[in-house]
C-alpha cells in the first residue's frame, strides 16, 4: 500500500485559519485545528477484495474494507466502535474482527440484514449449507408461490425468478448469514440473467433474451464463498435512525465513531439491487427512501442532529471519524471538510485530504472534468 498524495493540517491556533492546499482552503473556522491523532490514512493501491465477506452483496456506497482496516488496526482493542451509517457492515465486521466492541446502526432494513449477517457468521459453513439446503427442498415441494411484482420479475429468467419466488417464502425463518447470502444470491443472479453485463452505473438495463441462472446453486456457492467467521464476535447491529442514537446507546460509551455517511443527494441506498429485492420481498422502498437522509434540502439540519447525538453517546476524548468528499452542485464545489467543520459541536478537528483512486469517482472525475478530493474529518471530544 503505498502512500501518495496526503495532505494534513498542523496548525494549533484559533479563528480564521486555513488550511489544505491553495485550490482547497477551510477558511474562518472557530474550532481548535490541531494535530492531536498520528492516525495514518494511506492511499489503497487495490481496494477490490472480492474473496471477502464483503464481496456478499454490492452494497451502494460500501466503503473500501481494505481502506476500513487500515484506519480500524489503530484503535484500542477492546474500544467501543460506533459507525452510525453502518451500511453493509463492512467496518462493524472490520472492527469486530480487530478486536473491538462494535455498534452498527443504519434505517435501511437491506443494510440491516446484510450487516446482521456479517456478524452472526455460524463457525461451520455446513450449518450455513445444511440451512440453505433444506429451504431449497422445502420450496420445490411447495404447491403455490407468492407471485412476484413484474418490475423486479422482469430483470430474471422466467425459471429463475420461480427458484427465487420460492425460496424467499422462507426469508423471514432464515438465520442471519443465510439471509444476507440469500440477499447477495438475487443481486448475483439478476446479474447473470442479463448475461453479467450490468456495471455499477447500468443495474437495471435490459438485455434480451434473458439468460438461466440456476438460482439453487449460486445460493449454496455465495454461502461457501464468503464464509469467513469472527473467532471472538462482539459486536450489534441496530435498526435505528443516527438523528436519534441517545434512543438506543448510553450516553458517553463510546470511544471511537468511524463512518462514511450519507452524502447529500449524492446515492439512493434503495435503488439499483435494492429496489429489485424491496419488490421480491414486498417492501415499500419509497416509504424507507424517506425515512432516510437523502434530500439535499434536510441535509445540513439532519447532519448536524447526528453530530449533536454523537456528540452525546461519545466518551470524553473520543475521535470521531468521518470520510467525506468534494461534492460538485450547480458548477461549485463543496468542501466535504469544511462543510462538516461549519456544523459540528465538536471544538477540535483535523483535517486529512487524500486524492480519490482506483474507485468509480475516479472514472466519474474523468468524464466530468472534475478532480474532487476525499476528506477525512477527525474530531476529538
Ligand atoms: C455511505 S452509506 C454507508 C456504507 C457502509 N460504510 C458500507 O460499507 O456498506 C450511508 C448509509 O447511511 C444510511 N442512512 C441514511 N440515513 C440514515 C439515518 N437517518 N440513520 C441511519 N442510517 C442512515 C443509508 O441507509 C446508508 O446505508
Amino acid at each position: 500500500m503505498p502512500t501518495v498524495q496526503l495532505t494534513t493540517t498542523k496548525t494549533n491556533q484559533k479563528q480564521s485559519k486555513s488550511i489544505g492546499n491553495s485550490s482547497n482552503v477551510i477558511k474562518k473556522t472557530n474550532k481548535n485545528v490541531s494535530q492531536f491523532t498520528n492516525f495514518q490514512f494511506k492511499q489503497c493501491k487495490s481496494i477490490s477484495n472480492p474473496h471477502s465477506i464483503h464481496g456478499i452483496y454490492p452494497y451502494r456506497g460500501k466503503i473500501s474494507a481494505i481502506d476500513a482496516q487500515q484506519t480500524i488496526k489503530q484503535f484500542t482493542k477492546g474500544a467501543t466502535l460506533l459507525d452510525p451509517f453502518c451500511g453493509s457492515g463492512t467496518i462493524v465486521y472490520e472492527g469486530m474482527n480487530n478486536g473491538l466492541n462494535t455498534i452498527g446502526v443504519d434505517l435501511n432494513p437491506i443494510a440491516i440484514y446484510l450487516a446482521k449477517g456479517k456478524i452472526n457468521v455460524p463457525r461451520d459453513v455446513n450449518e450455513a449449507i445444511c440451512e440453505a439446503k433444506l429451504i431449497i427442498e422445502k420450496s420445490k415441494l411447495l404447491k403455490n408461490i407468492n407471485p412476484i411484482d413484474l418490475a423486479a420479475a422482469k430483470h430474471f429468467e422466467s425459471n429463475t425468478i420461480k427458484e427465487i419466488a420460492r425460496v424467499a417464502t422462507f426469508f423471514e425463518n432464515m438465520t442471519s448469514y443465510t439471509k444476507a447470502c440469500f440477499l447477495g444470491t438475487i443481486a448475483l443472479t439478476a446479474r447473470g440473467c442479463n448475461h453479467y453485463k450490468w456495471t455499477s452505473s447500468t443495474v437495471g438495463k435490459d438485455i434480451n433474451p434473458k439468460r438461466y441462472i440456476n438460482f439453487y446453486d449460486k445460493f449454496i456457492q455465495k454461502i461457501k464463498k464468503h464464509h469467513f467467521p469472527v473467532s471472538k464476535p462482539n459486536a450489534q447491529v441496530i435498526f435505528g435512525d443516527a438523528r436519534k442514537l441517545t434512543k438506543f446507546i448510553k450516553p458517553e460509551t463510546v470511544d471511537f465513531v468511524f463512518t462514511s455517511p450519507p452524502y447529500f443527494n449524492c446515492l439512493d441506498y434503495t435503488a439499483y439491487y435494492a429496489k429489485i429485492i424491496y419488490k421480491i420481498l414486498g417492501y415499500d422502498r419509497l416509504t424507507i427512501k424517506k425515512s432516510l437522509i437523502q434530500t439535499f434540502k434536510d441535509y445540513k439540519t439532519d447532519m448536524k442532529k447526528v453530530l449533536e447525538e454523537l456528540y452525546k453517546v461519545c466518551k470524553k476524548d473520543a475521535k470521531i471519524i468521518f470520510v467525506v468528499g468534494d461534492k460538485k452542485i450547480h458548477g461549485k464545489i463543496i468542501n466535504g471538510g469544511e462543510f462538516f467543520n461549519s456544523i459540528s459541536p465538536f471544538k477540535n478537528v483535523q483535517f486529512i485530504e487524500r486524492s480519490y483512486s482506483n474507485s468509480s469517482s475516479q472514472i466519474f472525475d474523468a468524464i466530468n472534468k472534475t478532480n474532487r478530493k476525499e476528506q477525512i474529518v477527525i474530531w476529538k471530544k
